[in-house]
């Protein structure tokens, strides 16, 4: 699937880091220019350096996905710098306090619900009309096997099941305008979210690993390489869709 996205213009949330890098880096290989929007300036830099010198085109913007101002001007970048916008994976997350639900406070809990949840409807929200004023566009949600089974906190597992039910809505009411809106729900996968997590409890690698059918954790690669062909002319009857990429988790 080589220069799929040739004359694309796409935005990834949480570009600064894990799966939002690694996806930025592979739309921008596929041929699209990439707004890279994050929290985090020097991680958000550090991935524009390097789709440049892999010859690709880039702009950092600093956004707070809980922000509405942060995202109107994230949109608006992607469409003065680029001309519109035709792709959308809206990816930027934590994974909050991993406490049972009895213990979980109420900052927590709206922290992880603004950023994971929020955040995506408040995106979707000023990419929807740049995406059907182009014609035709894809959006994908990052979700989780937390969106689908309840293999995580509360907060955490409600967030990304919210994600998957805002999916399915954004997909119905945007499919006549021609957008497609998925969610991509990976299991494990090897990114500093899940590094911070075996910091805290170093045990925990033989455990993740040893749930694994395939008997280790996903590589970020494994998830760009979806979202990438989720928002190819490839996936063109796919909409409305949750797909795990768990290396067979869930089944
Ligand atoms: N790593 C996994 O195993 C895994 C599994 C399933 C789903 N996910 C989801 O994938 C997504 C990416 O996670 P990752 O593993 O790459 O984590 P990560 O911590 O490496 O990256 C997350 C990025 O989101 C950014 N971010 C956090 N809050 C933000 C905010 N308010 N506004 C803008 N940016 C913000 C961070 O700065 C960081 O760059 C998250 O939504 C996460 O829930 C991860």
């Amino acid at each position: 699937m080589v220069s799929q996205l040739k004359n694309k213009t796409a935005i990834v949330t949480g570009a600064s880091s894990g799966i939002g890098r690694v996806s930025a880096k592979r739309f921008a290989e596929e041929g699209a220019d990439v707004v890279v929007a994050d929290v985090d300036s020097d991680g958000g830099q550090t991935t524009v350096e390097q789709i440049e010198a892999a010859g690709g085109n880039a702009t950092f913007v600093n956004v707070d996905v809980t922000d509405e101002e942060d995202i109107k001007q994230m949109v608006e970048t992607a469409c003065d710098t680029y001309g519109g916008l035709d792709i959308a994976h809206n990816n930027a997350g934590i994974e909050g306090d991993n406490s049972p639900l009895t213990e979980q406070t109420k900052a927590n809990w709206h922290q992880v619900l603004d950023i994971n949840l929020t955040g995506v409807w408040l995106a979707m929200k000023y990419e929807l009309p740049e995406l059907v004023k182009g014609g035709e566009g894809a959006i994908i949600n990052t979700s989780s096997i937390a969106g689908l089974s309840a293999d995580g906190s509360a907060p955490y597992v409600a967030s990304k099941h919210g994600v998957v039910g805002l999916t399915k809505t954004a997909a119905v009411q945007y499919a006549q305008e021609n957008v497609r809106v998925n969610a991509v729900c990976p299991g494990v996968v090897r990114t500093p979210m899940v590094e911070r997590s075996l910091e805290k409890h170093p045990d925990a690698v033989e455990t993740i690993t040893g749930d694994q059918p395939l008997g280790r954790m996903a590589e970020p690669e494994e998830i760009a390489s979806t979202v990438a062909w989720l928002a190819s002319d490839d996936a063109s009857f796919v909409n409305g869709h949750a797909l795990p990429v768990d290396g067979g988790m869930l089944a």
